[in-house]
């Protein structure tokens, strides 16, 4: 078998403090496979966003394992996570987070920049590319604020593919989009993956989604307790 995009074994997380505090992950251990598709499922609350945001490098776990691209990435510095974060991760949050007051070219322009490897000219054209790609190519030049949010959501996956990750990690990528707009999303993305053999994750409650994932793990307080290969 190929190398897992990636591959994570026993993850714990506390969060919290005090009275508050909770074991939100349990030991998940899970495997994305190149060009394959997964979904994570589960009741509010059962830690799929938690998992995401370690997956993504954006939190670090309390125990256990993360193997991106065979690369063991749980004990690396946060100066190797970052710059490993912004060359071979895209993420979708929940909520965009545009910056509003840029045009939607420009925020699709920010993991490129920050990665520094293209001319300005060739940035641009990536963008307008990824921004026609996600149906928005007539709307680059807008500002983020003047775009509906359905739109906002779809730069932000723009966003999220700049650099051409291995892995596209997305929590909801489609909970702000009406039923056409969530089908040509989850499509565009889908696609993508199984051309380029990337890994994508996605957490959804959406059961048409979930149904045309290739793997679908169900969570419960904390724990994978089901993984179906469709
Ligand atoms: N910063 C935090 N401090 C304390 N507890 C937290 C924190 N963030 C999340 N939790 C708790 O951890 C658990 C998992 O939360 P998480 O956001 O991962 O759930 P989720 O499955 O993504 O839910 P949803 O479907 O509502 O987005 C929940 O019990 C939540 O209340
Ligand atoms: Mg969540």
């Amino acid at each position: 078998m190929a190398t897992p995009s990636l591959q994570c074994t026993g993850i714990e997380k506390f969060l919290g403090e005090g009275e508050a505090r909770v074991h939100a992950l349990r030991g998940v251990t899970l495997a994305v496979q190149p060009g394959e598709v997964h979904a994570v499922v589960g009741p509010s609350g059962c830690g799929k966003s938690s998992l995401l945001y370690i997956l993504g490098l954006l939190d670090r776990a309390d125990a256990g394992q993360l193997v991106l691209g065979g690369q063991d990435v749980s004990a690396l510095d946060d100066n190797a996570v970052s710059r490993r974060r912004n060359e071979s991760l895209g993420f979708i949050f929940q909520f965009h987070f545009l910056l509003q007051d840029f045009t939607a070219a420009e925020n699709v322009m920010i993991p490129m920049r920050k990665l520094g490897r293209q001319s300005e000219e060739e940035m641009r054209d990536r963008a307008a590319d990824l921004l026609a790609a996600v149906g928005l190519g007539a709307k680059g030049a807008r500002s983020s604020k003047a775009l509906s949010g359905g739109e906002q959501q779809r730069v932000a996956i723009a966003r999220a593919l700049a650099n051409d990750p291995e892995v596209i990690l997305a929590d909801e990528p489609t909970g702000n989009l009406d039923t056409a707009n969530s089908e040509r999303v989850f499509d565009l993305l889908r696609n993508l993956v199984h051309r380029e053999r990337k890994g994508l994750l996605l957490v959804t409650h959406n059961p048409a989604i979930a149904t045309a994932c290739d793997v679908v793990h169900t969570m419960k307080d904390g724990l994978v307790v089901e993984t179906v290969r469709q």
